[in-house]
C-alpha cells in the first residue's frame, strides 16, 4: 500500500492535488470535508450536527471524525492505498490514524505539507465562494478557518517531522507544477523506499 497525507491550510490546494494524485497513483481519496458535506446534503441528524461546526469554521469533534475515518477505511478491503485530505487535523487524530493503519498492517508513507501565503488563500477561497455554494466560504469564516488551522492543526506538522515523513511543498505554483513535484517525490519513494533528501520547495 501507499498512504499519503496532504496537509495544509484552507485553500492551499489539498482537494485539488489529492484528486490529481489519486488518479495518477490509483489511490482512494478520503476527504473528511467531502464526507461531512455529503452527510449535510443528506439532511440526517448527524448532518445538521456537522453543519453547526462547519458553518462556523470550527473543527468537528475528534470522536465523530474518527468514527467516519474508521468506517471509510474498513469498508474497502482491497485498496492500493489512501490519500488523506484534511485529515488528521489534531494530534489525537494523527495518533488514531497511526493505530488504524497499524491494524491494517500498513503505515503512512509521505505527508505533504503545503504552504501558501495568507493573501492567496483568501483570494482563492473568496473566488471559489462565488459559486461553490459552501457556507464556510465567506471572508469572516475563511479567516476563522485559517486561525483554527494555525492554532489546532499546524502543531500536527511536528508529529510527522519527528517521524521523518514530512515533505514541504509550495502550493503557490500552478496546479500542474505542484502535482508534478509531488509525483516526483512519490516516484522516488516507490523506487528507493525513502523520501528524497533534497525535496522540492
Ligand atoms: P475541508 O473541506 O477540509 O476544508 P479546508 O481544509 O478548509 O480546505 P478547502 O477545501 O477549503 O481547501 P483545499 O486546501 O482543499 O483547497 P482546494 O483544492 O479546494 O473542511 C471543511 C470543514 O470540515 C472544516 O472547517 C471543519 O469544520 C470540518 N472538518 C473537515 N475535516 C476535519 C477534521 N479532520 N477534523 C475536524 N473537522 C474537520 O482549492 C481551493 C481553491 O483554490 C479552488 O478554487 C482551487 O481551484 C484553487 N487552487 C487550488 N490550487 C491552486 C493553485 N496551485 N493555484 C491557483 N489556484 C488553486
Amino acid at each position: 500500500m501507499l498512504n499519503l497525507i496532504i496537509f495544509g491550510p484552507p485553500g492551499c490546494g489539498k482537494g485539488t492535488q489529492s484528486a490529481r494524485l489519486s488518479c495518477r497513483f490509483e489511490l482512494v481519496h478520503l476527504s473528511t470535508g467531502d464526507i461531512f458535506r455529503e452527510k449535510v446534503r443528506q439532511g440526517s441528524d448527524l448532518g445538521s450536527l456537522l453543519s453547526g461546526y462547519m458553518n462556523k469554521g470550527e473543527l468537528v469533534p475528534d470522536g465523530i471524525v474518527l468514527r467516519e475515518i474508521y468506517m471509510a477505511t474498513t469498508t474497502d478491503k482491497e485498496v492500493s492505498g489512501y490519500i488523506f485530505d484534511g485529515f488528521p487535523r489534531t494530534i489525537m487524530q494523527a495518533v488514531a490514524l497511526d493505530r488504524i493503519m497499524g491494524e491494517r498492517n500498513s503505515s503512512l508513507d509521505i505527508v505533504f505539507s503545503m504552504k501558501v501565503e495568507k493573501d492567496e488563500l483568501l483570494a482563492r477561497l473568496l473566488g471559489r465562494g462565488e459559486d461553490s455554494g459552501r457556507a464556510d466560504d465567506s471572508s469572516e469564516i475563511i479567516l476563522k478557518r485559517i486561525n483554527v488551522y494555525e492554532q489546532y492543526t499546524l502543531p500536527v506538522k511536528d508529529y510527522y517531522v519527528k517521524q521523518g515523513k514530512l515533505v514541504q511543498i509550495s502550493g503557490m505554483a500552478p496546479v500542474k507544477v505542484v502535482s508534478d513535484r509531488m509525483a516526483a517525490v512519490v516516484d522516488f519513494y516507490r523506487k528507493n523506499g525513502v523520501i528524497p533528501e533534497v525535496t522540492p520547495l
